[in-house]
């Protein structure tokens, strides 16, 4: 009798370690999230850009994936799962709606273009938590600098821009 309370004691001690965590650590966890969905977002429209860029933008006249993919966004906005902004870190942007904004996108094209991999911050709107993250964007074809002609100098490798994303902390 007395060693089945102690197992079941132990049993609810073990539930509740599993159960209950500080909140630092739910925090910790939450923002670990969104920076995976973060990463995913990033690899899937990066690839999908450069993927129509390749096989089906061959003139200058063409619908770039870049605007087809504003629309996306938009979608991807208004269903309200997560903005991003696709910023321009050349100076010199082909649409002036994509210089980077003040504060955020700004300080995270100086750090892309500084080396860092990314860049992200954790913010507070409307009493919700986002994390802002941000990754580069370099010149990965050819055929990028029909459309960008500032491109055609950028050394190897260095960022001309970059996605800017706010996602929701869950
Ligand atoms: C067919 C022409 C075309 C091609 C090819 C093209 N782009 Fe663009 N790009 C555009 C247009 C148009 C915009 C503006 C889209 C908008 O915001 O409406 C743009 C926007 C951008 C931006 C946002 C900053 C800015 O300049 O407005 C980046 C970064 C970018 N393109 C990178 C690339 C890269 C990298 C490639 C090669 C994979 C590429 N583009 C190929 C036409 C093109």
């Amino acid at each position: 009798m007395k060693r089945m309370t102690v197992m079941a004691l132990a049993g609810v001690m073990v539930l509740g370690s599993f159960q209950i965590g500080t909140a630092e650590e739910a925090d910790c966890k939450a923002v670990a999230r969104a920076r995976k969905m973060g990463e995913m977002l990033d690899t899937l429209y990066k690839n999908a850009i450069v993927l129509i860029t390749t096989h089906y933008v061959n003139e200058d006249t063409d619908l770039a994936a870049g605007d087809a993919f504003q629309a996306l966004f938009k979608v991807m906005k208004e269903k309200g799962y997560h903005e991003v902004r696709l910023i321009d870190a050349s100076g010199e942007p082909y649409d002036d709606d994509n210089t980077p904004r003040k504060g955020f996108e700004q300080d995270a094209v100086k750090a892309l273009l500084g080396g860092a991999k990314t860049y992200e911050k954790v913010i507070k709107k409307d009493g919700k938590q986002y994390l802002q993250y941000a990754t580069p964007v370099p010149v990965v074809m050819d055929k990028c600098i029909m459309c960008h002609e500032n491109y055609r100098d950028v050394p190897k490798g260095k960022p001309i821009g970059a996605l800017s994303y706010t996602i929701p902390i869950e």
